[in-house]
């Protein structure tokens, strides 16, 4: 595996974007919604590095298989939490092709929230089709299969402190 993005990198990104989530959301006491499994090593550093008011909740949801998107999302925990005229942020480890955010922000949207934005730690740009901008963005990096950071390749390597790019002799 090759490194892509060191432990100290990721670190010093994450505190500026929790910095600016704080000013933006300053006396908003926005709800986080991560998505399980991948973002739970962002949502843990990102929350206590904010200055602001929080409550978090999480959903499950599924896409991939090994090392591609399946192209159907499978929900396996829907949200607890009112989100009815709240500001809603949703935590995510990475955005690939983009279905399963597109799929979730709608999903959202429906229930009633004040606002939803997005804050992801990894962004596929060249590869994501989306109709709307990513808010929060740690890296953008290039269409290639990472793990680390709450990354997985079937459940394993998330707790890894970096990113690192699996290569094919890495694939089983
Ligand atoms: P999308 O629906 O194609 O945007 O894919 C989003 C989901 O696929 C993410 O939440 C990840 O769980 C998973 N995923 C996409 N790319 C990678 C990767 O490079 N490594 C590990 N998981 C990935
Ligand atoms: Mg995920």
């Amino acid at each position: 595996m090759k490194l892509l993005l060191s432990e100290s990198e990721i670190k010093k990104r994450v505190k500026e974007l929790a910095d600016t989530i704080s000013k933006d959301y300053k006396n908003k006491s926005p709800i986080f919604i991560g998505i399980l499994n991948g973002c739970y090593v962002f949502m843990a550093d990102l929350l206590r590095e904010l200055s602001i008011s929080t409550e978090v909740d999480f959903v499950k949801i599924r896409s991939y298989e090994d090392d591609s998107s399946t192209g159907t999302i499978k929900f396996r925990k829907d949200i607890s939490a009112d989100i009815d005229d709240r500001h809603i942020i949703i935590v995510e480890d990475i955005i690939d092709s983009g279905f399963t955010i597109n799929f979730l922000v709608n999903r959202l949207k429906e229930a009633g929230p004040k606002s939803v934005s997005v804050a992801s730690i990894l962004y596929k740009k060249t590869v994501a089709k989306l109709d709307f901008e990513i808010d929060y963005v740690g890296f953008e990096i290039p269409p290639e299969f990472v793990v680390g950071y709450g990354l997985d390749y079937n459940e394993k390597y998330r707790n890894l402190k970096d990113v690192m790019v699996m290569e094919p002799e890495d694939i089983d």
